[in-house]
């Protein structure tokens, strides 16, 4: 059976500092995504002994370059930030830019975010998941591929603890409309505005939202609420 991936299949390459941060940061900063073929091992995943202490915890499925999850981890020093990404160069990128800045509160995760979820996080464990700028696939034939649907949606609900906060973000004004169906349609979360949610100021720009301004989209923020 092929598997139906979220994600476009790329090479980026991993420029000299992406890699050696990747190399020399890996083993303390990094957590390996089984591929989905293989079986679970070592589950669930200790954040604990990840983060080296039990703070509320962030998760960012497809981080790209960083820019969020860098911003965001280094204005919230109480929490702590989990990075999932399937691209290896944005992970390098984040990993220099995390040791640059000393940021003490960032690990991040390689390959799918929808395995890790499934299989690597407990239920009620989070204290929100960020979703930026998800891979739009605007082709009708390509809707399936798209990570807001609802068998997605309830896995992500599962993983969040009751108050925790599920935050999209997106310039696809379709795919935005796609979001805030299956999310009012799904048990147990509640939108936290009346409708699109004003932009959070504690939401930086990232290189995604930048590429859709300048084609002249418009950005759409959804933010909604684990209540049961
Ligand atoms: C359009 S980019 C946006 C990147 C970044 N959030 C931004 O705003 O610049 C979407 C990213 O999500 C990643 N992605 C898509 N599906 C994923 C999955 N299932 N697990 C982990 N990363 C995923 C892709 O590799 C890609 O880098």
């Amino acid at each position: 059976m092929t598997r139906i991936t979220t994600f476009y299949p790329r090479r980026g390459r991993v420029s000299g500092r992406h890699e050696d941060a990747l190399t020399r940061l890996w083993p303390a900063y990094g957590v390996d995504i089984a591929h989905p073929t293989e079986p679970p091992t070592d589950l669930p995943l200790d954040t604990a002994a990840l983060f080296g202490r039990r703070a509320p915890l962030v998760l960012e499925i497809g981080s790209g370059m960083g820019d969020a999850t860098v911003a965001m981890a280094a204005a919230d020093p109480g929490r702590d930030y989990l990075a999932v990404e399937v691209f290896p160069p944005g992970l390098g990128n984040l990993l220099a830019v995390v040791e640059e800045r000393g940021l003490a509160n960032v690990r991040v995760a390689q390959g799918d975010a929808l395995h890790l979820l499934r299989h690597m996080l407990a239920p009620d464990s989070l204290a929100a998941v960020h979703v930026y700028f998800p891979d739009p696939w605007p082709k009708l034939k390509h809707h399936k591929r798209r990570l807001i649907q609802p068998d997605n949606v309830a896995l992500l609900r599962s993983r969040l603890a009751v108050g925790g906060v599920l935050h999209c973000a997106t310039d696809w004004a379709d795919y935005a409309e796609q979001m805030a169906e299956v999310l009012d349609a799904t048990d147990g979360l509640a939108n936290l505005h009346d409708g699109f949610a004003p932009r959070p100021e504690h939401r930086p720009v990232t290189k995604f939202e930048r590429r859709g301004i300048a084609a002249g989209r418009q950005i759409f923020d959804l933010l909604y609420r684990r209540t049961s």
